[in-house]
């Protein structure tokens, strides 16, 4: 492997030449003016008559208005998904339930198009994302779930598993759909009922879902989908009518409902915040490392809870990493996110992007330096360049904080025990990233490293039988595969 590329022409992107735009058609899509809240099998109107726009963060375009929650209606979600429990959905033979499950999984595949297009408009992600990731990861989770609702007793040997009742679920927006497989599969496979809140910024996936489900024929009140703000979600987790909480999304909302049901009978699973660090040994596949550390932060804007937001590289590959790195950056584009070009599409919210540009001031005022690519920025919209800063303390607080953006912090090492204490001196401990090619390497940092998945020469790689959850602050739990299972059931 060339220790250097001087000697390599470099090709500038858009010099002379570029791709000719490729934007996917959202003829296709049917969405309504106005959506209700799916309760007890039927769209019905919010208590206080309130509704709120959804944008597209990509042109700030209005696209639907989306009914707000009250805690009146919180209480008729969780009362109609307590009954559906009581009434049917406890009784029903666990085979019938897997068919149910299979139903919405196929459904979901045959929208497959139009729900990613939904999701890149309504979210901002890159259509290449939402259409090659989430919504094929989506169905994949209903199938794989599906599989397990007759078979409980053979993932626990010996005990009796059982529901848990009513699930309270929330949900972010930098996964819209495939946080509600995460939630609704294992929980509707485990025999329970559950009343479901998206994101503010994202509702929209999680209703055309509700149409899915509608149209499945699953019994009414065994999915209760609910928008709103973060008071909806509050009165969620603290409806007395809750047996279990699941969450993703902040650490700072994480630590709220870990409060509010303390000293009661609620079960909880929180997935929180992370800081992963994404380590490059000297002996690394470098081409290789250098589109996974790519991947693991620009692709979905950052918005990923896993994503490889520090880079540790091996003092001695380090000029090289950086220049491919940057090399690389060039020639991302940025942009519309239903281009099928595109590789980095528009920042979620301008809250979002506020807090992202407030930590670009914050690097470059601790004394970091900042390179940014030199593509433009489309005029309307929410938008961030992709972005490295080199010359990072370990105690810098771009380093120490979720920033949630495409923003990379670059630091070097030059032995294991050294970056070993590194990528473990965070709050969190979610994901890691592992290049080398040593596998002795790759035991000796995942025993050592506290984070709940550990990539070796790969990054943000996902699939329904896998486990995910995190250390620390990043939460406790874990989603996915058998694991996911005894979140939902008591043993
Ligand atoms: P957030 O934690 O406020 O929102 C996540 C969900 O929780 C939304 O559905 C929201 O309506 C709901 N929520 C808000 N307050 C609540 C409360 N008191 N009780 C119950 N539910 C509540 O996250 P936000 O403000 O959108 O993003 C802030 C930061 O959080 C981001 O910059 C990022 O660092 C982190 N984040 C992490 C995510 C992850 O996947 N771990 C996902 C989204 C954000
Ligand atoms: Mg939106």
């Amino acid at each position: 492997m060339s220790k250097s590329n001087k000697t390599v022409p470099k090709l500038k992107f858009n010099e002379g030449w570029s791709y000719a735009p490729a934007p996917e058609s959202a003829s296709h899509v049917k969405l309504q003016d106005r959506y209700d809240l799916f309760i007890g099998g039927k769209f019905v109107k919010p208590t206080s008559g309130k509704y709120f726009d959804t944008i597209n963060p990509a042109n700030e375009e209005k696209i639907a208005q989306v009914a707000e929650a009250n805690s009146a209606d919180v209480d008729k979600a969780v009362k109609a998904a307590r009954t559906a429990y009581d009434k049917t959905w406890k009784k029903i033979p666990a085979k019938e339930r897997g068919k149910y499950i299979y139903r919405i999984a196929r459904m979901i595949q045959e929208r497959a198009r139009e729900l990613a297009v939904i999701e890149s408009m309504d979210g901002g992600k890159p259509i290449k994302e939402s259409r090659d990731v989430d919504i094929p990861l989506v169905a994949n989770h209903f199938f794989y779930y599906a599989g397990w609702a007759d078979k409980l007793q053979y993932a626990f040997p010996n005990k009796i598993p059982r529901p848990l009742g009513v699930a309270g679920q929330i949900i972010p927006w930098n996964f819209p759909l495939l946080m509600a497989a995460w939630k609704i599969a294992p929980a509707l496979a485990c025999g329970n009922t559950v009343v479901l809140k998206p994101a503010e910024t994202t509702p929209l996936t999680a209703l055309k879902l509700a149409e899915i489900i509608q149209e499945s024929g699953l019994p009414d009140g065994v999915v209760n989908i609910i928008t709103g703000f973060g008071e909806t979600g509050a009165a969620l987790v603290n409806h007395p009518g809750i047996d279990k909480i699941a969450f993703t999304g902040s650490t700072d909302v994480g630590k709220i409902i870990q409060k509010a049901v303390a000293g009661t009978n609620k079960k909880v699973t929180l997935e929180l915040g992370g800081k992963a660090a994404n380590i490059i040994f000297d002996g690394a596949p470098i081409d290789q490392a250098v589109e996974g550390i790519i991947n693991g932060i620009y692709f979905n804007q950052g918005h990923v809870c896993c994503a490889g937001s520090r880079l540790f590289v091996q003092e001695s590959v380090y000029e090289e990493v950086l220049q491919k790195l940057k090399d690389r950056i060039e020639t991302l584009i940025v942009g519309d996110p239903l281009d099928k070009n595109t590789d980095v599409g528009a920042i979620n919210s301008r809250a979002q992007l506020d807090t992202i540009n407030k930590y670009l001031q914050l690097g470059q005022d601790e004394g970091s330096e900042m390179f940014q690519g030199s593509c433009g920025l489309p005029g309307k919209g929410f938008f961030c360049k992709p972005t490295i800063f080199t010359n990072v303390a370990q105690s810098s607080r771009i380093a120490q904080e979720e920033i949630f953006g495409p923003v990379l912090t670059i630091q070097t090492f030059r032995t294991d025990d050294e970056v070993i204490e590194k990528a473990n001196n965070t709050p969190y401990g979610l994901s890691a990233g592992v290049w080398t090619d040593k596998g002795s390497k790759i035991f000796n940092l995942t025993t050592k490293m506290r984070a709940g998945v550990v990539w070796a020469n790969t990054y943000n790689k996902f699939d329904p039988t896998a486990p995910f959850g995190g250390y620390k602050e990043s939460g406790y739990g874990r989603e996915g595969g058998l694991h996911g299972l005894g979140a939902y059931l008591k043993l």
